[in-house]
C-alpha cells in the first residue's frame, strides 16, 4: 500500500507546504522540515507563513495530525522524501545558487535508508540532480543510487494561488535516474494526487521540461510586451489589439502586455536555462532577449509615470505617488512579493525623488514599510496622490470606482494603468488630468 509510505519533505515554502499538507489529507504521514525559524515558529503555531488560497484551512485540518512539523530528520523514519527548497539566482553573477539543494541533500542521505525513494522538485539547471543530488546523497548514506534508493525528478509546475487545485489537476512529469522502478514508484505516488503521470526520459527531460515550460511563458509576455512598446510610439492601444486580432482567430493567443513579468520562477527559470546553456555549450539568446524586455518593463513604467507627472507640472521631489499592487501577480490572488515588478517601480520613483504611498489587498504592511512605501487606504490614497499606478489585475482593482476616485484627486493629477482595468477614453477628456497605460497613451 503506497498510502503506509511515510513521507518527508525537506522546504515549507510556496511548493513544499501545499504539496506536503496535501499528501498528509490524502492519508500520508507527512513531516515537513524547514531550515527557517519563522517559517518553523509560525507553523508551530499552527498559521501558514503566506497566503494561499485554502491553504490556513487544509493546515487546520491535518497539522498535528498527519501533517508534523520536525527540527531534525530522524534516521531511516521515513520512506520518501521531497526536495523542495529554493533555488534562487545571485544577484549580481546570475548563476545559480545550490546550497539549498545540497544542504537538503546531504540531510537526506545522513537519514536514508535502503530501499527509499527520493524526489528531487526544486527548479535545478539541467544536470543538477545527477551531478549534485545522487552523489551527495551516495556520499552522506554510503548507499549506491538506483541499487539502494531510488531517485526522479519530479517538477511542480503549479501557479501560486491555485496551487491546492492544481496540484490536483496538473499532469505530474517524473524522470527517473535508471527510468525504470524509480519512476514506477513515484508514479504511483503522484497517482493518488493528480490525474495523470507523464514520464520522461530521464532526470535531465524532467529538469529541462520545468525550464521549457518557464521560459517559454517568459518569452510569450516578452513578445506582448515588446509589441505594447512599439504600440506606444505608434499611437495604438496594444491590450485593444490583441484582444482584436485574437478575436475569432484561433491559430494566436497574444497576451496581453503587462508592467512587468515577476513572481520567483518566471524571473529565475531563464536564468537557469542559460546557465544550463552555458554548461552545455549552447546560448539560448532568444530567452536572454525575452528576458531582458520583461526586465526593462517595470523601469519603463517608473519613466512613462515621471514623463506624466512632468506633464502635469509636479517636480519628483514634490510629489506623492499611490502604487496599487505589491504582489507579484493580480491573478490568482497571491501574498507572494518576490522578484515583484512593483518592487523596481517603487525603488525607481523614490531614487527619483517621489514619495511613495501603497496599497495592497493581501500583502501585509510590513513589506510596504520594508520598502518605504507608507500604507494609504484606496480612498485615502488617490485624495493625497499626484499620480497612481496601478500595478497589479488584482480583482479588487477591477471593480474600483474610478471615476469618482479620480474625481478625489487635486488636479493636475495623472493616471497609469497598468494592466489596461479601465477604458482609457474614460480619462481622456478629464481636465488637467494626464493618463497613459502599458501600451497605449
Ligand atoms: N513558488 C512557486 O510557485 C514555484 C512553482 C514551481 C516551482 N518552484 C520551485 O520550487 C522550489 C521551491 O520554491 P518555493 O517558492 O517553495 O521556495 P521558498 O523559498 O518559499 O521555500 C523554500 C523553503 O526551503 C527552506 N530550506 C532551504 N534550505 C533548506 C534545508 N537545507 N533544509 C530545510 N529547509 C530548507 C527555506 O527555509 C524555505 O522556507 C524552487 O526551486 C522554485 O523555483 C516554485
Amino acid at each position: 500500500m503506497v498510502k503506509n509510505q511515510k513521507l518527508c519533505v525537506i522546504g515549507l515554502g510556496f511548493v513544499g507546504l501545499p504539496l506536503g499538507t496535501t499528501f498528509a489529507e490524502l492519508g500520508f504521514a507527512v513531516t515537513g522540515i524547514d531550515a527557517s525559524p519563522r517559517v518553523k515558529e509560525s507553523l508551530k503555531q499552527g498559521r501558514a507563513h503566506f497566503a494561499e488560497s485554502g491553504l490556513q484551512e487544509l493546515l487546520d485540518r491535518v497539522l498535528g495530525k498527519s501533517f508534523h512539523v520536525a527540527d531534525a530528520v530522524e534516521k531511516g523514519a521515513h520512506d520518501i522524501y521531497i526536495i523542495a527548497v529554493g533555488t534562487p539566482i545571485d544577484d549580481s553573477t546570475k548563476e545559480p545558487m545550490m546550497e539549498y539543494v545540497e544542504g537538503a541533500s546531504r540531510t537526506i542521505g545522513k537519514a536514508l535508508k535502503k530501499g527509499d525513494l527520493v524526489i528531487m522538485r526544486s527548479t535545478v539547471p539541467i544536470g543538477t540532480t545527477r551531478k549534485i543530488v545522487l552523489p551527495l546523497l551516495e556520499e552522506e548514506s554510503g548507499l549506491t543510487g538506483g541499487k539502494d534508493f531510488d531517485l526522479v525528478f519530479a517538477p511542480e509546475r503549479l501557479v501560486s494561488g491555485k496551487a491546492l487545485i492544481e496540484l490536483k489537476e496538473l499532469p505530474q512529469i517524473i524522470g527517473g535516474y535508471k527510468g525504470e522502478k524509480d519512476v514506477v514508484r513515484a508514479s504511483a505516488l503522484f497517482s493518488t494526487m493528480t490525474p495523470f503521470i507523464v514520464p520522461v526520459e530521464n532526470l535531465e527531460a524532467g529538469e529541462m521540461g520545468k525550464l521549457i515550460d518557464n521560459t517559454y511563458r517568459d518569452l510569450h509576455f516578452a513578445y506582448a510586451n515588446q509589441m505594447a512598446r512599439l504600440a506606444e510610439k505608434v499611437g495604438v492601444d496594444m491590450t485593444r489589439l490583441a484582444s482584436d486580432v485574437n478575436n475569432g482567430y484561433k491559430r494566436n493567443r497574444i497576451p496581453t502586455p503587462s508592467p512587468g513579468v515577476g513572481g520567483i520562477c518566471l524571473k529565475k527559470d531563464p536564468y537557469l536555462l542559460m546557465y544550463s546553456g552555458k554548461e552545455y555549450g549552447f546560448h539560448p539568446f532568444l530567452t536572454e532577449s525575452a528576458r531582458e524586455m520583461n526586465a526593462q518593463m517595470p523601469l519603463h513604467v517608473a519613466e512613462r509615470a515621471l514623463v506624466l507627472l512632468s506633464a502635469a507640472g509636479k517636480e519628483p521631489s514634490s510629489s506623492t505617488v499611490f502604487v496599487l499592487g505589491f504582489a507579484f501577480k493580480g491573478k490568482p490572488v497571491t501574498s507572494d512579493t518576490r522578484d515583484s515588478p512593483t518592487t523596481t517601480v517603487v525603488q525607481a520613483l523614490q531614487k527619483a525623488g517621489c514619495k511613495v504611498i501603497g496599497y495592497d489587498p493581501v500583502v501585509p504592511s510590513d513589506h510596504l514599510a520594508s520598502l518605504k512605501v507608507e500604507p494609504a487606504s484606496i480612498e485615502e490614497g488617490f485624495k493625497r496622490a499626484n499620480a497612481v499606478i496601478i500595478m497589479t489585475n488584482h480583482p479588487e482593482f477591477e471593480s474600483l470606482p474610478i471615476e469618482k476616485l479620480i474625481a478625489s484627486m487635486a488636479k493636475p493629477a495623472a493616471l497609469l494603468d497598468g494592466w489596461h482595468l479601465f477604458d482609457p477614453s474614460l480619462f481622456r477628456e478629464i481636465p488637467d488630468f494626464y493618463y497613459a497605460g502599458v501600451g497605449n497613451n
